[in-house]
């Protein structure tokens, strides 16, 4: 497929349907933000998730668990203002959907009607299968999300590659790879659209997509997945904690923004800032800015 046909075939708007068949890897990063949102949808990611992982980037949390249907209502719709293109997904967070199938009904259609997004992501296998398709059931797409999955810290013992599970430990700290697997099959057969793998060796990471007809889109789950998601403060080098070995820093934004300040900094301390071209003169008088909206 040359440039100009693989142009033809990108659609202007991202769906779950053209996810579910998606005929090329399916590329997927964080955003809470209405600015960082613009930005990857300026650059033309597939899709945007939403992440409880604002807990560690935005909110300074040593996990995701407070994070709270009103945190997440809120930072979907600004996300949601920033995009055109892009699919928006909204993370379901710790205790929104795991109490009763009623719950996760009325918590994911707050998503949608509150928050603005076009489908939400919930974590487990099996267990959470009667949520993912009451979900479904009210028309509301849902990503799955199995393997590493960060709200169930403290039955795993922190956060540990998955997989390794000694059938017979009764679920505790780590589950199998065969574990992992049927978690995702019970997850596509309760009507999720796609599935997140997380935190598997990269063999389970293409063990669990040869088993799926929906597409996995992987996070430390090697090469073998149909997508690939990662969190962007994480891959623009722009966070403060450390980042894990599954992330390529892309770039190294949080030193540009350091050293962006730090120039600031000294052109104030020297005056040299502002200088007369970012001074307005008498003519400038009643001159409009250009974010002016009356
Ligand atoms: O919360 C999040 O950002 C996530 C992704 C990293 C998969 O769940």
């Amino acid at each position: 497929m040359n440039d100009k046909q693989r142009t033809a075939n990108e659609p202007s708007r991202i769906t779950t349907p053209w996810i579910a068949d998606a005929p090329r890897p399916i590329t997927c990063l964080t955003a809470y933000d209405y600015t960082m949102a613009a930005l990857l949808d300026r650059a033309g990611i597939d899709i945007i998730l939403v992440g409880d992982s604002l807990a560690s980037i935005v909110q300074g949390k040593a996990t995701t668990l407070p994070v709270t249907m009103d945190h997440m209502t809120y930072h979907c719709a600004c996300v949601a203002a920033g995009v055109n293109r892009a699919l928006v997904v909204g993370d379901m967070p710790f205790l929104s959907y795991q109490i009763s199938p009623h719950d996760a009904v009325r918590n994911a259609g707050r998503l949608v009607q509150e928050g603005g997004v076009g489908a939400v992501k919930l974590e487990g296998g099996a267990v959470v299968a009667d949520a993912i398709q009451a979900i479904v059931r009210a028309e509301i797409p849902v990503m799955g999300h199995v393997g590493l999955t960060p709200q169930s810290v403290h039955r795993m013992g922190g956060y540990r590659v998955q997989g390794k599970g000694i059938s017979g430990d009764k679920n505790l700290r780590s589950r199998t790879g065969q574990q992992i697997v049927d978690d995702a099959i019970a997850v596509e057969k309760a009507g999720a659209f796609c599935i997140v793998v997380e935190g598997v060796p990269a063999e389970l990471g293409s063990e669990i997509t040869e088993a799926l007809t929906i597409p996995t889109i992987g996070i430390g789950a090697g090469n073998g997945c149909r997508g690939q998601i990662l969190v962007t403060h994480d891959m623009l080098g722009l966070s403060t904690r450390e980042i894990p070995k599954f992330v390529k820093p892309f770039g190294a934004v949080g030193d540009a923004v350091v050293q962006s300040v730090q120039a600031y900094i000294s052109e104030v301390h020297s005056h040299q800032f502002p200088g007369q071209e970012h001074s307005y003169t008498k003519a400038d008088s009643s001159r409009r800015l250009p974010y002016d909206v009356i």
